[in-house]
């Protein structure tokens, strides 16, 4: 399905043949780009970055790379080929025809899902916006602005959703949308992970690896919708989303290889003394950014999540590969509860807990990435592991929320906590010193001393290519 570029708003939606829409759309676009001036990369927004534009939405060749300045990037509606026939899979409704309109006894919820969804997209943009500032090397900066120019679109896929199909509160919500900021007091962006601070570029990858991550398992489950637009659209955001997860997990991996590099050049503990970022405190990140973004999938229980199930509007992670009966009334599904001060396993009704499983399949994911960052430290011949924190470690949200645990899974008292907790999370002195290797690289080729080079450059370039041109 190819892309029409020739339109001011680029799709493959035809976006000509509905007037009011079109409408719409041009009306909220010259906002979007007052916002992506205000809020969107401080700097460089006339210098060309090397960036993938999609040209098609099939598997093969959607990309095409060439340096644009990113004000005058592409972005515009694309979602993923229809399916044929296809259905709502799963709860009340499973059999039906899958929806094209919003069915009229749903549209306040399913309004308020695709609201809470696009608002994480600009929150991330707003979050990594001063970055650009300190990157470590042309490839990481282009990067970054690939990711942001991307969560930019992704808000555009939303907000196409609620001009399309939720009238004049669609077009309310998607003025919102360009209202609130990132941490305001104020008008503060609807989740917390997405309030945070992205303060530093090792912040910015477990960011783009633990919270982009929660976005991959929300539109996979959305994904499912029986509503199709949602559906097509979310399908089509995944494929742009497993670069940013690239992102995230290959500048983990280069920061713990460079760390390993200079302990064995070195035959040293002591990384910092060579102004690298140490074992211990990539680990403190790690358990920061895990338990913020765990937050994201809500309460373990939670009726809402079941009721989007039942409504047939959000399903489970790769739903129809299940094999059971897709409505759940009569299953459970195991869950982990306080008992005292420990936690036990105990059955719960699978709709109530739908949270608490795409938490597991998420947490399972994340445990991969682990595995090979590992991987990268046992080759070094480094006897050290890091490790995902209990999932009760550091939790805001849910039945945790309550009780400290330490990242080992013990739950321990305020007192213990107090005294503990800059072992376990980035203390200020921790934040301080990774703020203190932040300066700019810009010379093609060249990376900051405290990340090792990419494998490979983007789109077969060289690592010496030129990924951003400043003017
Ligand atoms: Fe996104
Ligand atoms: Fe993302």
């Amino acid at each position: 399905m190819a892309i029409d570029y020739n339109e001011r708003i680029p799709n493959n939606v035809n976006l000509s043949d509905n007037r009011r829409l079109q409408r719409a759309l041009e009306a909220w676009q010259p906002k979007y780009l007052e916002w992506w001036g205000d809020m969107g990369p401080e700097g460089f927004q006339t210098d060309d970055v090397y960036l993938r534009t999609a040209i098609s939405v099939d598997a093969k060749g959607w990309a095409h790379f060439g340096h644009v300045k990113m004000p005058d990037y592409r972005w515009g509606i694309f979602l993923a080929e229809p399916e044929q026939d296809r259905r709502v899979n799963f709860g009340d409704h499973k059999g039906e025809k899958a929806w094209q309109e919003v069915p009229g006894e749903y549209r306040g919820v399913l309004r308020r899902l695709i609201v809470t969804q696009g608002d994480t997209e600009p929150a991330s943009v707003e979050q990594q916006r001063l970055l650009g500032k300190t990157c470590p090397s042309l490839y990481d900066l282009r990067n970054l602005f690939q990711v942001n120019v991307e969560e930019g679109r992704h808000l555009w896929a939303m907000v196409y959703l609620l001009d399309a199909h939720f009238g004049r509160d669609g077009r309310e919500e998607a003025e919102a949308l360009l209202e609130r900021r990132s941490g305001d007091e104020d008008k503060p962006r609807i989740l917390g992970a997405f309030n945070e601070k992205t303060p530093d570029w090792l912040s910015f990858f477990m960011f783009t690896f633990f919270t982009d991550r929660d976005g991959k398992y929300q539109l996979a489950s959305l994904a499912e919708s029986g509503f199709d637009p949602l559906s097509r659209t979310c399908r089509f955001m995944l494929t742009e989303e497993a670069h940013h997860m690239f992102v995230g997990e290959t500048g983990v991996g280069r920061t713990i290889q460079r760390a390993c590099d200079i302990m064995n050049e070195h035959k040293t503990d002591d990384v910092r003394a060579h102004g690298g970022i140490d074992l211990p405190t990539i680990q403190k990140y790690v358990n920061f950014h895990f338990s913020v973004s765990e937050d994201l999938f809500g309460s373990e229980m939670s009726t809402n999540a079941a009721n989007f199930y039942t409504m047939g509007l959000k399903g489970r992670f790769e739903e129809t590969k299940i094999d059971d009966d897709h409505q759940l009334k009569d299953d459970t599904y195991t869950v982990l509860e306080l008992a005292g001060d420990g936690f036990r396993e105990v059955e719960e009704a699978a709709l109530t807990v739908i949270n608490e499983r795409l938490r597991d399949d998420y947490i399972n994911d994340c445990q991969k990435g682990v595995d090979r960052w590992n991987r990268i430290i046992k080759r070094a011949g480094i006897d050290f592991e890091l490790k995902l924190p209990h999932r009760a470690f550091h939790r805001q949200i849910g039945t945790f929320a309550n009780v400290r645990v330490s990242p080992e899974g013990k739950v321990v008292t305020q007192a213990e906590w107090d005294e503990k907790h800059t072992e376990w999370l980035p203390s200020d002195e921790d934040r301080a010193y990774v703020g203190s290797l932040m300066h700019a690289v810009t010379e093609p080729g060249k990376f900051a001393n405290w990340i090792a080079p990419p494998a490979r450059g983007i789109n077969n370039q060289a690592l010496d290519f030129e990924y951003v041109r400043f003017m």
